[in-house]
């Protein structure tokens, strides 16, 4: 199976949103970054949005909520779109509850961690979750550079799923390129997420196609 890709709307250009979409039909997933100002210093997409990517685009919302306590929106992810949820461990007090929420709204529940956090915080809540995002990058800004400790904590990650017999996709965000991809897919990530590598490229659609077949 190919690598999931999935191109950040963040720096897209939203005047012309139905063809920045039609532009990335090649890949696999939309990644939709939801900002509060508050968990991280930005504030970007919010529920329009979202409804707007789901009315023109048939593929899997994967929406990453950089919020504080997002348990309030999970309802409204859902009713908008989502298809993915994923939430930062950094951001939620009862980090289980808030998975079982996600889950039993309909949706595939995954958690983030923030470039410091080690994945060994992860121990208890992988058996219940779908999907790991690890930060790349410090959350809040497309086309910041890569931190290259990321992909040892990828293989890291990757053990830890493989000695659990978990069934858990492990997808990054943050400073993805073809050289990036290439060490994170070794490592053991099933899914990456491209912001500025895609939607800056000449040609969307073979740069997509750089990163899936990587695998
Ligand atoms: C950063 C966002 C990312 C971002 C990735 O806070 O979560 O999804 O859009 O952009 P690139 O790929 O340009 O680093
Ligand atoms: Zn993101």
């Amino acid at each position: 199976m190919s690598v999931i890709v999935s191109p950040s709307i963040l720096t897209a250009d939203f005047g012309h949103l139905a063809d920045e979409l039609q532009s990335m039909s090649a890949c696999d997933w939309i990644h939709i970054d939801v900002m509060d100002g508050v968990f991280v210093p930005n504030i970007s997409i919010g529920f329009p949005i979202i409804k707007a990517v789901k009315d023109n685009t048939d593929k899997v919302l994967d929406v990453h909520l950089m919020i504080v306590d997002p348990d309030r929106y999970i309802d409204r992810c859902k009713e908008f779109g989502a298809d993915i949820v994923t939430v930062h461990f950094e951001a939620c007090r009862h980090l289980h509850r808030t998975v079982a929420a996600i889950k039993a709204a309909g949706m595939k529940a995954g958690v983030s961690l923030n470039p410091h956090v080690p994945v060994s915080v992860l121990e208890e809540i992988l058996p219940y979750v779908d999907l790991v995002l690890i930060m790349s990058v410090n959350p809040g800004y497309g086309g910041q550079a890569f931190i290259e400790s990321s992909v040892e904590k990828v293989r890291k990650l990757k053990k830890m799923i493989d000695d659990g017999g978990y069934n858990v996709t492990i997808e990054i965000d943050g400073g993805v390129n073809e050289r990036t991809g290439r060490l994170l897919v070794d490592a053991g990530a099933d899914a990456l997420v491209a912001g500025n590598y895609v939607v800056s490229a000449a040609d969307r659609t073979a740069a997509i196609q750089s990163l899936q077949n990587l695998k």
